[in-house]
């Protein structure tokens, strides 16, 4: 009887098990020459990069097992300097979690800043909240994923049904990156919680707010492995999952920085809008009539920058002189509310390519005017595991950064 019991509990135990980073480390990387860059860029097909790799750094690689001693020779043989960032990726791991408690909460309007939250939990508030201010908002289901859950996106604006300027945001394409739908609901809730204060502003401007862009890789980083990037699709020939959607979306779609590998963090799918997110995201950007597209604001993490295309290639955009000064002074309001610092630039400019981007679709498309990759805090301190009591600071001074740039339309 006794080992039955022992036998269910473990059965019980694999069956949830989530993925571990015991002794996985994180190096921090000072690539200090264009070669150098790309040279560092190439390992981007096998590792996985927590920041983009960028000349004189930092540029953050973590690696377990045999990785770490390989990532450290390569390191040295290629003369590129670097240091340990994370020596323990799972004690972060835990850290993070005491940060927050896990227990769930579905009533009305329960979300609550000071807790990372489930794709219920999101999706619930997002239809409660709109359920409350129906005279200017809506809950639109925009597609399914490959899973099969919903995306939904919250429209919030005065006067629906009829044409107005509209600025789109998505958060957590990358699943990991939890701060983006936090401060994403935030800021849902601060417009129609406080909408008197936004009035002129909604009356004139429709919100499309997306907090949630690749709900099955978000579910997955939540209950399974905390580290995961990509959607969750199968890949034919391979056992490895997912595709970057960050890396799916049709402008410079197959450019550099981006892998034909299924297993890379990077990898970009089989052909353009092959995943449903990213597809179902386009397709209604595309078909949305009432909406006279001006902003595209995606929300990522970490390392506090305000980022306009390329990231398909090193050229500049055609608008760029326009794109930048907004995003300075967007930068610049959030920085006056507690003092965080964002660098302002082109993402190739700052970073090295990425292609294939909501970002670069955006502008490239000719949709918008306007298009940002924000990526929110911090610089590496925590990284992706940002403490829950970092929420509310951060969307604060980043809903300064979107208002700026919602009055320039
Ligand atoms: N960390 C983001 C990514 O790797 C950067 C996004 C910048 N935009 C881009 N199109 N690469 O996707
Ligand atoms: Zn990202």
């Amino acid at each position: 009887m006794k080992f039955i019991v022992v036998l269910a509990c473990c059965i019980a135990a694999i069956s949830a098990a989530t993925v571990r980073y015991d002794g996985q480390e994180v190096l921090r990387t000072f690539p200090s020459s264009r070669e150098q860059v790309d040279k560092l860029a190439t390992l981007q097909e096998t590792h996985d990069f927590w920041s983009a790799p960028r000349l004189n750094g930092p540029t953050d690689i973590r690696a377990g097992g045999v990785e770490k001693l390989e990532l450290r020779k390569f390191l040295i043989q290629n003369e590129i300097k670097y240091e340990v960032l994370i020596d323990d990726v799972q004690q972060r791991i835990y850290w993070e979690a005491k940060s927050y408690s896990a227990s769930a909460n579905n009533s009305v309007n329960a979300l609550t800043w000071t807790n990372y939250h489930t794709l219920a939990e999101i999706h619930t508030f997002l239809q409660d909240i709109s359920n409350q201010h129906k005279d200017i908002s809506e809950v639109i289901n925009i597609g399914t994923s490959t899973e099969g859950r919903t995306l939904k996106l919250i429209r919030i604006g005065a006067n629906g049904g009829t044409r107005k300027k509209a600025i789109f945001m998505d958060g957590a394409i990358h699943a990991r990156e939890w701060i983006a739908p936090a401060v994403a609901t935030w800021f849902v809730n601060e417009l129609l919680t406080n909408r008197n204060k936004y009035t002129t502003l909604l009356s004139q401007v429709d919100f499309y707010i997306l907090p949630v862009a690749n709900v099955d890789g978000y579910e997955y980083s939540r209950t399974t492995d905390r580290m995961w990037r990509k959607t969750r699709s199968a890949n034919s020939g391979s056992t490895c999952r997912g595709t970057d959607p960050n890396r799916n979306f049709a402008t410079g779609y197959g450019g550099p920085g981006t892998s034909t590998n299924p297993c890379s963090e990077i990898y970009r799918g089989t052909r353009a809008f092959s995943e449903p997110e990213t597809k179902a995201m386009s397709d209604f950007i595309n078909n949305r009539s009432t909406a006279n597209w001006i902003v595209y604001a995606a929300l990522h993490s970490y390392s506090q920058m305000i980022l306009t295309p390329w990231g398909y290639t090193y050229d500049f955009p055609p608008t760029y002189t326009e794109l930048k000064n907004l995003g300075v002074r967007a930068a610049n309001a959030l920085t006056a509310v507690h003092r965080t610092s964002y660098e302002v630039g082109s993402i190739t400019e700052i970073l090295s390519p990425g292609s294939g981007g909501s970002d670069d679709w955006a502008y490239g498309s000719g949709n918008f005017r306007y298009s940002y990759t924000i990526e929110l805090r911090d610089t590496g301190r925590y990284g992706f595991l940002l403490p829950a009591s970092q929420i509310i600071p951060t969307a604060q001074e980043t809903w300064e950064a979107v208002l700026v740039m919602a009055n320039a339309m």
